[in-house]
């Protein structure tokens, strides 16, 4: 679901909700102002980026091997994630939009912190529907702000191609959109509760282990006056909050507004 409208970029096919999703970011100026209308810049103060930058960091505590990025997009998320891990831990980036490449190319550069322990990106360009990567390379596969926006059916065709990347008890790590207001106007099969999330997986030769509920009502409410003020230590609080302690009640109740799920690859998935 492109979240700008599609300005220009190549021809496509409009019955394929993945080609719009494909075109959507082939625009220089969706692009650029990607980044700033989102709040994913270093300067703005975010509860909602600082909780999935806690939460996928502690999802990516015991990699060791090769993280793929898919829809890398500006490089927002592997931009706070370079000190993860072993510093030759390779990171691959991957996205079909030259610009959104660009963008990312030029944030990693600008957001280089000054450390030895800081590992390179590789960045290319490809389609995620059909990666130039042997079968199981990759310890670790994160898709954010891209498989929640896909249909079940292209879902179920992500997952088996992320399924034939990892290693066994490798990882998929992404974001899904749960029940809450915004997501009652997306397509039903876009939001999902955790059991849900489970079968769907589960046929895809996934388990989830765990779920990151980044969509907590009160939290959110909580950080507005730190936000105002620009604060971000407190934002960053309210985040571990939502991560260590909210997360495991949503866990409980079998419920989420939205979040992140990991999912270990138990099997192969169907060829
Ligand atoms: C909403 S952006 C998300 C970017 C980034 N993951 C984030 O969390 O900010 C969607 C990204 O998916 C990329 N994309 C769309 N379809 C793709 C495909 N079939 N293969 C690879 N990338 C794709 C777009 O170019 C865009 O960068």
């Amino acid at each position: 679901m492109p979240e700008r409208p599609i300005s220009s970029g190549p021809a496509t096919n409009p019955v394929d909700p993945r080609e719009k999703l494909k075109v959507a970011y082939q625009d220089v100026r969706v692009a650029s102002s990607y980044d700033e209308e989102r709040d994913f810049r270093a300067t703005d103060v975010s509860l909602h980026y600082e909780t999935e930058i806690i939460g996928l960091r502690e999802a990516l505590r015991g990699v060791r091997g090769p993280i793929l990025e898919v829809a890398i997009g500006t490089g927002r998320l592997c931009r706070r994630l370079r000190d993860v891990g072993p510093s030759d831990m390779p990171y691959v980036g991957l996205d079909v939009s030259f610009p959104m490449l660009y963008e990312a190319k030029r944030s990693l550069r600008e957001n280089l912190v000054q450390s030895d322990s800081v590992r390179p990106v590789h960045l290319l360009r490809g389609d995620a529907f059909q990666m130039p990567f042997h079968d199981r390379q990759f310890h670790a596969v994160v898709g954010f702000r891209f498989i929640k926006h896909l249909s079940p059916p292209n879902r179920g065709l992500m997952y088996k191609e992320v399924n034939r990347l990892l290693v066994k008890d490798g990882l998929l790590i992404f974001d899904f959109y749960g029940w809450r207001r915004r997501a009652r106007s997306q397509e039903e099969g876009h939001r999902l509760t955790p059991p849900a999330l489970r079968k769907e997986l589960e046929e895809s030769g996934f388990r989830p282990i765990k779920i990151y509920g980044t969509r907590h009502l009160l939290p959110a409410l909580l950080s507005v006056p730190f936000r105002a003020l620009g604060l971000k230590s407190p934002v960053k609080a309210l985040g571990l909050l939502e991560v260590k302690l909210l997360s495991p009640i949503d866990e409980l109740l079998g419920r989420s507004r939205g979040g992140i799920v990991v999912a270990k690859k138990i099997v192969d998935g169907k060829q």
